[in-house]
């Protein structure tokens, strides 16, 4: 009963949307109207700049670091439960109850939940990830071999089987939530970090 509720209040935690949030308070706007139509971080630097765009990161990944510590904190003895509760804060992240369910896409949210279970294969999956972006101004790039290395290195060293299955969903959702960066990466078409308008 309390594994279930400690899943629930993730999704709760994950649902609010700081961007959303930052922009209705900065600019009066509706940031999922804007740029990309993102409710994320990548979206609010795009539409409101660098220091809204930086706050929304942070806070988003700290979301996710909180939902994990709690999972911990109320369930000790369970492995499953944390990896749930992370799981819980990005899908409230992606389709979050507060805000008709139309959300973000989850990596920065899924940064701080990888730091939290599973931290070496995180901070290798996120240094490979800032490499990506550095070279190439592509954040959806990034995001994407991010939420693919993450499982990948949770393989390679062997950890937990609850961890490596909750980090290929939240990669499975990576890749759903990216659908329409993935068309625009092929095609030529997606928004470069930097550049000022978003479609
Ligand atoms: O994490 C979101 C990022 O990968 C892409 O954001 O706004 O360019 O679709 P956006």
């Amino acid at each position: 009963m309390l594994s279930f509720a400690v899943v629930i209040i993730s999704y709760l935690l994950g649902s609010i949307s700081f961007s959303i949030v930052a922009a209705r308070l900065l600019k009066g706007i509706d940031i999922r109207q804007h740029g990309s139509g993102n409710a994320g971080a990548t979206n609010t630097l795009r539409v409101l700049g660098k220091g809204p765009g930086i706050t929304v990161f942070v806070l988003d990944i700290l979301k996710g670091v909180a939902a994990v510590l709690l999972g911990r904190w109320l369930v000790p003895d369970s492995e499953w439960v944390p990896a749930l509760c992370g799981l819980a804060a990005i899908v409230g992240h992606n389709w979050p109850v507060y805000f008709r369910f139309k959300g973000g896409k989850g990596i920065a949210t899924m940064v701080g939940i990888m730091l939290t279970l599973a931290f070496l294969p995180g901070l290798y999956a996120g240094i490979a990830a800032i490499a990506v972006i550095a070279l190439t101004r592509y954040v959806s790039l990034g995001s994407l071999v991010f939420s693919v290395l993450a499982p990948a290195f949770i393989l390679m060293m062997n950890l937990s089987l609850p961890l490596f299955w909750i980090s290929l969903i939240l990669c499975a959702f990576a890749f759903i939530r990216h659908r329409t960066n993935i068309v625009k990466l092929v095609q030529g078409r997606e928004n470069k970090l930097g550049a000022k308008k978003g479609a």
